[in-house]
């Protein structure tokens, strides 16, 4: 049995930022919450996070995450005092407690799985998570006899010069035996470098203490100011773009694409340069999306093509072709084989199959049929200023360029809409309408306009 505790309590000082560090946002989740994911296949009896500055903020923030307990540390006075807030919590506990910084979001559930493990294979007191970086400044460092028992953790503000050398680190993830821990909990003191209450020193007093080192140390770097978190969105960058791939899907020039963990992508599909794919995305085998395109929470089918545009909860069947220069936002839906682009918006409207909006248009609330054609120009005008109207067009209707069509309107199957027509009235099935002044040409008009404007110079140029 274990019950976690997530350290969230403090400020974070370094990110120089009115909102408490645990909440920043790491590739579209905060750092808690991705903390908390990574404890969930533990399947822990408690989750307790301790909070403290701005409180009520990180509380709702994680209002939708089921069974969270929150422990108040009013003042902040160092992560050992943040731990001992739980002291009245856990009385009679006799389990384990697995205590983690709130600000490792990329530490993976199967280190935690091996770290819980050595603690009760060992019968340790405390186990603790430690790493050897390339750059240790600023981590705690840990010294250790050669069977890994832990003799000393000091701080990077408290270290000598020699102890500074050191690069073996603590990561900010314990195991402790509870009942081993609240013993000490109560005898901490602060007189170190930043007067606070170490949880570090509170390790070295349980009793028999080890070290596990992690596999990859990528996995525990903590966030303290905005250059980790730009570090840690190119280390989970590169997680998913790895697994991307190795699933066959081609990234060209991977650097310049982001994905967030949330898309599912297929085999063979191929996102191209400048790319940016996001939330609850999934694209189907076969498409190609890119150069320069943002797809949010979209569904594209197979064989789909999108070059400089941006789709936002939207969905497009297969063989479509999108953009250059297209915005599918507010559930817009297109059909199968459609064309779609060159300067074209649809909000919420429905295209059927094989239905072309070429160029420059604006459909909104709109729904067609199959094989229709959006003449270049065809503009809807849905809203009078104070509500939305819907505009329906039949199967194989054609509108001409420079349409406007004023909702609620409907046009029937295999109907014609003369260019530059502004269309009011519904217009039944395979009717022509024509719905603009008709032409008048006045011949000799301009020249007895100029001889009327200067009488003296007839035809002067
Ligand atoms: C801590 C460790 C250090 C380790 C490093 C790993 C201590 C004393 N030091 O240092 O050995 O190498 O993490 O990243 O623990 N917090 C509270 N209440 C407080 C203070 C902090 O809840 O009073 C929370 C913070 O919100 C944060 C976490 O504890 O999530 C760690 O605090 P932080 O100040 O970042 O500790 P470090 O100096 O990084
Ligand atoms: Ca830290």
């Amino acid at each position: 049995m274990v019950v976690v505790a997530i350290l969230a309590a403090g400020r974070g000082t370094r990110m120089k930022s009115h909102l408490p560090k645990v909440l920043h946002s790491l590739g579209g989740r905060s750092l808690v919450e991705r903390v908390l994911e990574s404890v969930k296949p533990l399947l822990p009896s408690r989750q307790i996070v301790i909070v403290g500055y701005q409180a009520d903020e990180v509380k709702a923030a994680m209002q939708s995450i089921p069974s969270l307990e929150f422990v108040e540390q009013t003042v902040q006075l160092g992560t050992g005092h943040a731990i001992q807030q739980l002291l009245p919590h856990l009385e009679g506990y006799t389990g384990d407690l697995l205590v983690l910084n709130g600000d490792l979001p990329l530490v993976r559930a199967q280190t935690l799985k091996q770290l819980l493990q050595a603690h009760q294979e060992n019968h340790n007191a405390a186990t603790i998570l430690t790493a050897h970086l390339p750059d240790p400044k600023g981590y705690g460092r840990v010294f250790c006899n050669g069977d890994n028992i832990v003799q000393q953790i000091v701080e990077d503000k408290d270290c000598t010069a020699a102890q500074r050398q050191n690069r073996r680190i603590n990561a900010g993830v314990y195991c402790f035996g509870w009942q081993d821990l609240a013993r000490v909990l109560p005898h901490l003191e602060s007189n170190n470098a930043q007067k606070e209450y170490y949880l570090t020193d509170a390790v070295t007093q349980v009793g028999k203490v080890m070290a596990v080192d992690v596999e990859d140390y990528q996995e525990i770097l903590g966030i303290n100011d905005r250059l980790q978190l730009a570090t840690a969105y190119e280390i989970l960058q590169q997680r998913v773009k790895e697994k991307w791939m190795v699933a066959g899907v081609t990234l060209i020039d991977p650097t310049s694409i982001t994905i967030d963990e949330t898309v599912e992508l297929n085999s063979d599909v191929i996102i191209e340069p400048q790319t940016h794919l996001r939330g609850n995305t999934v694209i189907q085998t076969g498409s190609r999306i890119g150069p320069g395109t943002l797809i949010e929470n979209s569904q594209l089918g197979e064989k789909v093509t999108v070059q400089y545009s941006v789709v936002t909860d939207s969905i497009v069947q297969a063989g479509s072709r999108i953009g250059p220069y297209t915005h599918l936002r507010g559930h817009a839906q297109v059909g199968a084989g459609c064309r779609v682009g060159n300067f074209v918006e649809l909000k919420n409207t429905k295209l059927g199959d094989r239905t072309n909006v070429a160029h420059l248009s604006y459909l909104g609330d709109t729904t067609t049929g199959n094989r229709v054609n959006i003449g270049a120009g065809t503009i809807t005008a849905n809203y009078d200023g104070a509500n939305k109207h819907p505009t329906k067009i039949g199967d194989r209707t054609s509108t001409g360029s420079n349409t406007v069509l004023v909702a609620p309107v409907i046009l029937g199957n295999d109907v014609y809409v003369a260019a530059g027509s502004t269309v009011t009235e519904d217009v039944p099935d395979d009717s022509l309408a024509i719905a603009r002044e008709r032409q008048v040409v006045k011949p000799g008009w301009v020249s007895k306009k100029r001889s009327e404007q200067n009488p003296q110079s007839k035809n002067s140029s």
